[in-house]
């Protein structure tokens, strides 16, 4: 079997109309277009396109507030995953940013296969925010990197 050819890039405005399709059939509750707007415009905020086969297959946003890097969102169209997009996407974002930073995340506690990726990644569980997601009222499970931690643990990235 041939493997799946990703390369990974800077999101640029004009990906906009795709990042929109791919969020509205990832999430119950999809981010606006004037959400990902806002979070193009920080000057700290680093988003990132996976493509395959010369088109947008997922995306990455991840912003700094304060010393911590916080994962904004993560998704990866239906069709594409199981293929590597989001493992790529997370070493891309490790490898600029740098893996002695900080970061963290909220990821709804039924999100198995994200848990599982971000726990690939030496992310661990670090407390609940109950009933944090509106739509359906579950909870936030909250998960930390940190250098400290990986240092021990091996994980990747
Ligand atoms: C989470 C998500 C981004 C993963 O993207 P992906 O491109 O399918 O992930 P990858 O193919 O890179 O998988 C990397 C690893 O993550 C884990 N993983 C990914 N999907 C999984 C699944 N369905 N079940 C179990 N583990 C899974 C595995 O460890 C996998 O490695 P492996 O394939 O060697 O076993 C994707 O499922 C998605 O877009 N989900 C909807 C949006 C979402 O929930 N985003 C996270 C919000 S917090």
């Amino acid at each position: 079997m041939t493997a799946t050819q990703i390369s990974i890039r800077s999101l640029n405005y004009s990906d906009l109309p795709q990042v929109i399709a791919v969020e509205r059939r990832s999430f119950p509750t999809p981010w606006s277009l004037a959400m990902f707007v806002l979070e193009f415009s920080k000057p700290s905020s680093v988003c990132l396109a996976a493509i395959e086969a010369g088109k947008l297959a997922g995306y990455l946003i991840c912003a700094r507030y304060d010393r911590v890097w916080h994962l904004m969102n993560i998704a990866v169209d239906p069709d594409a995953r199981r293929r590597g997009h989001g493992h790529r996407l997370l070493e891309a974002l490790l490898d600029r940013v740098g893996p002695e930073e900080s970061y963290t995340l909220e990821v709804r506690t039924s999100n198995a296969p994200a848990i599982a990726l971000y726990e690939r990644f030496g992310f661990r569980p670090a407390g609940t925010r109950p009933r944090y997601y509106q739509d359906t009222g579950e909870d936030a499970m909250i998960m930390w990197r940190t250098a400290e931690m990986t240092s021990t643990s091996g994980a990747a990235g």
